[in-house]
């Protein structure tokens, strides 16, 4: 019998939130081998897989930035792999790549989908995993948001939700470094003493306290300049209801809604009117062309300790992503979460 590798794939789609073991199935698949291999595909084994708020979206049948995932298809996701065999020249057997893998052990990647990267090479105190993270399409969500729509000037008040999580705390970080004043939100006591002690944030806050909306309002006497949002609903509204005079709200993300049937619209949105605010969503892929200078930049910051990480890594392979895409969305990371498929120290069984 050949052997056998695992993947994750859409079984239904969820009405709201994803069910266990119905959401999706693993299956067991032959090994693709090096036998396999066309002109321009290369071969490769996941290390590590992204978990993201944006598979969620992903699920619905609707029109969006990209295609929804088929039911019986692989689920999409972004991962740190090694190439085994290539016919590309993208990169070489051996070499480390950035490759939207899926939920997949093993599979076989074609270069022409622009799916495939060679890895980008790692400052000193870089670590792989930082791929997914601050040198990932997170940390260049939260570099694209707040240096070229937020763009906080020094002493400007900017508030950043969910910003104990992978783009948040990269978010907050560049706007501390752009010299600004800042204050995070998160859904922990924990959560929000690493923000004030470690990520050295002027004020967090933690949105489940039930005097929330008191403190929101006391570490706002200035209001808000820049509302870095990740998670919509009832934060948008309390800071619509905050914000200064030509203030610039980026629209990253809008986590809250993400498992509702029928999302909560802001109620305060006349706001944009009164104080003059610019609203503007994103997404990270519009800057494609400018991911060189990008990583760039947060390589230096990284190298020279002016933004640091944290990550959460779930063991137990694709057996535990079902369930780590699930608390995402109740909070269980900080920082970048993602699982572990194979320890790139180890050699390869396949
Ligand atoms: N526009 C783009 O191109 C782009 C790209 C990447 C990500 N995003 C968006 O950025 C946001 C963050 O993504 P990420 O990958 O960095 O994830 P993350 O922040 O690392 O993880 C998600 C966090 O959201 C918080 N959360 C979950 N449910 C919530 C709720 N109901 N209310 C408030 N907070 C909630 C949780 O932290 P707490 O403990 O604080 O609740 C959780 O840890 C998401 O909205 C995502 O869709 C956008």
């Amino acid at each position: 019998m050949s052997r056998q590798s695992v993947q994750m794939e859409l079984a239904e789609r969820p009405e709201t939130n994803i069910i266990p073991g119905q959401t999706f199935r693993l299956v067991s698949v032959p090994v693709p081998t090096e036998a396999d291999l066309q002109d321009g595909q290369l071969l490769v084994e996941s290390l590590y897989i992204s978990l993201d708020p944006a598979m969620r979206g992903w699920l619905v049948d609707r029109p969006s930035y990209l295609p929804p995932v088929q039911i019986g298809e692989v689920m999409r996701a972004g991962a740190i792999a090694r190439v085994l065999a290539s016919k590309s020249s993208v990169a070489a057997p051996g070499d480390i790549v950035s490759a939207l893998v899926g939920f997949a052990e093993v599979r076989i990647l074609h270069e022409s989908a622009g799916t495939v990267q060679k890895a980008f090479p790692l400052p000193p105190n870089g670590k792989v995993t930082d791929l997914l993270g601050v040198l990932g399409l997170t940390g260049m969500t939260a570099y694209f948001g707040m240096t070229k729509i937020g763009e906080p000037n020094k002493g400007e008040t900017v508030v950043v939700t969910a910003a104990a999580g992978a783009t948040g705390s990269v978010a907050a970080q560049i706007a501390k470094i752009k010299g600004a004043r800042v204050i995070g939100t998160a859904g922990t006591d924990e959560k929000v003493r690493w923000l004030r002690e470690e990520m050295g944030l002027d004020v967090a806050l933690n949105y489940k306290d039930p005097d929330f909306q008191k403190k929101f309002k006391e570490a706002t006497p200035d209001l808000i300049d820049v509302f870095f949002d990740n998670v919509g609903g009832e934060q948008l509204d309390m800071a619509l209801a905050r914000a200064n005079k030509f203030s610039r709200f980026v629209i990253c993300g809008g986590i809250s809604q993400y498992n509702t049937a029928e999302p909560q619209g802001p109620k305060n949105f006349l706001n944009v009117i009164t104080q003059r605010i610019k609203v503007q969503g994103f997404i990270v892929l519009d800057y494609a062309t400018e991911f060189g200078a990008a990583l760039q930049q947060l390589s230096q910051w990284l190298a020279e300790g002016k933004i640091r990480r944290k990550e959460t890594i779930v063991k137990g392979g694709l057996k535990a992503a079902e369930g780590a895409m699930i608390s995402l969305f109740e909070g269980h990371n900080t920082g970048k979460l993602m699982i572990e498929v194979k320890n790139p120290e180890g050699e390869s069984k396949l």
